[in-house]
């Protein structure tokens, strides 16, 4: 194929799916022959290989990664009136989460270079009614574990990691969904580790919060028909379960795949750094899992940027943006009574990045392509 003839989509889950479709095709039947459609064996097998995989000792099947973090507050104990901080730069789901919960959604500053919660910035937003801090493991890159146990020593409040975008990223010896009070991860099709529709997870170490899962994803109810508390129907689907027993072992072979990816595209995009074009920083390293990839334009260039995705796309070439609009900036939430000015970082960055495309199995000539493209793309527009 000629290098005019490559196309290169944003994800391309078939050259995920195809190694393994008789695996999963043999998971998805014997899940029809038991008939155990609802809290079924696949659901518990693969709630104890999840678990084990992040290190920890329990994890809750739910139905989303929206759900685990709704969820996986109240099981934490947040209560309304209770205040969360969260940082404004992340998919709105992890602010309906904490609004679900009954909380109160405290937004945070992101730092410049990662993109990640400012803890510095977070610091002063406690107040007494502070309960939990959300850090989000953007883009599959954790916000550091020692400074967040630090940060929540110091003003005595919980973590609940936002872990959607991180499955099995690693640092500082621990595990995403590993040291907070608990973790919250989705399951989307096009997550690190996708199901075939919805699913999320919540993960712990403590037995009273795993327990307290079970209960509230099922009618609130710790066993048949006795309802102890107002609980909701969020249950992993068994069949979901058994697709994600069959591609969990692949998961690290594909996150280490997404890293050589972006290994590559930091080389080949370091001339763009004259035109202050850059990488969202990695300070993660190897164990950055790389859910995105996401580059900065300079501000020009952020400003054009429809135009870049679209001269892109007529190259055959998919790109994103996330996200486009920080949370606290978004109009449903305008009762939180934030404004345009209140975290200049964040608005900054959703003005100027640009996620370029990458997968398991993507391959060095597409990244070629993507990177040559955005090359010309930017000469040109860049007067
Ligand atoms: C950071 C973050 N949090 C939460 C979610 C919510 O997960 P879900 O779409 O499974 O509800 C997502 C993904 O969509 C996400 O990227």
């Amino acid at each position: 194929m000629s290098f005019h003839q490559i196309k290169v989509p944003f994800v391309d889950l078939n050259l995920q799916h195809q190694p393994i479709q008789t695996d999963i095709n043999q998971a998805i039947s014997q899940v029809i022959e038991r008939g155990d459609f609802i809290l079924g064996q696949a659901l518990s097998e693969f709630e104890t290989a999840f678990a084990k995989a992040c290190g920890v000792k329990y994890a809750v099947g739910v139905a989303s990664g929206t759900d685990a973090i709704a969820l996986g507050l109240q099981a934490c104990g947040i209560v309304p009136g209770d205040e969360v901080i969260v940082p404004s730069n992340t998919f709105i789901a992890s602010v309906i989460g904490i609004i679900k919960a009954g909380a109160k959604p405290i937004l945070a500053e992101c730092d410049r270079q990662t993109a990640l919660i400012d803890l510095a910035a977070a610091a002063k937003l406690v107040t007494e009614k502070t309960k939990a801090i959300v850090p989000v493991h953007l883009y599959g890159q954790m916000v550091s574990p020692t400074q967040l146990v630090d940060f929540a020593d110091t003003h005595n409040l919980i973590i609940f990691e936002d872990s959607a975008q991180a499955h099995l990223a690693e640092t500082e010896g621990y595990y995403a969904g590993g040291f907070g009070k608990a973790a919250g991860f989705s399951f989307y099709p096009s997550k690190n580790l996708g199901a075939f529709g919805n699913g999320g997870i919540v993960t712990t170490n403590d037995e009273s919060v795993a327990q307290k899962m079970r209960s509230l994803r099922n009618y609130g109810a710790p066993k048949k028909y006795f309802h102890s508390e107002l609980g909701t129907n969020s249950r992993l689907d068994t069949i979901q379960a058994a697709i994600l027993n069959i591609k969990l072992p692949h998961l690290s072979a594909w996150n280490q795949q997404r890293n050589q990816a972006a290994e590559y595209y930091n080389q080949l995009l370091k001339p763009l750094k004259e035109q202050d074009i850059f990488p969202i920083t990695n300070l993660t390293g190897a164990g950055h899992v790389y859910h995105l990839y996401v580059i900065c334009l300079n501000s020009h260039l952020g400003s054009k940027r429809e135009l870049i995705q679209q001269k892109m796309a007529a190259r055959g070439i998919q790109t994103g943006i996330h996200y486009p609009i920080p949370c606290h900036l978004q109009p449903a939430y305008g009762y939180l009574g934030y404004q345009e000015g209140d975290f200049p970082i964040a608005e900054t960055l959703c003005q100027n990045i640009l996620s370029l495309p990458i997968y398991p199995g993507i391959t060095k000539p597409q990244i070629e392509l993507v990177v040559e493209e955005l090359s010309i793309t930017v000469d040109t527009l860049q007067n």
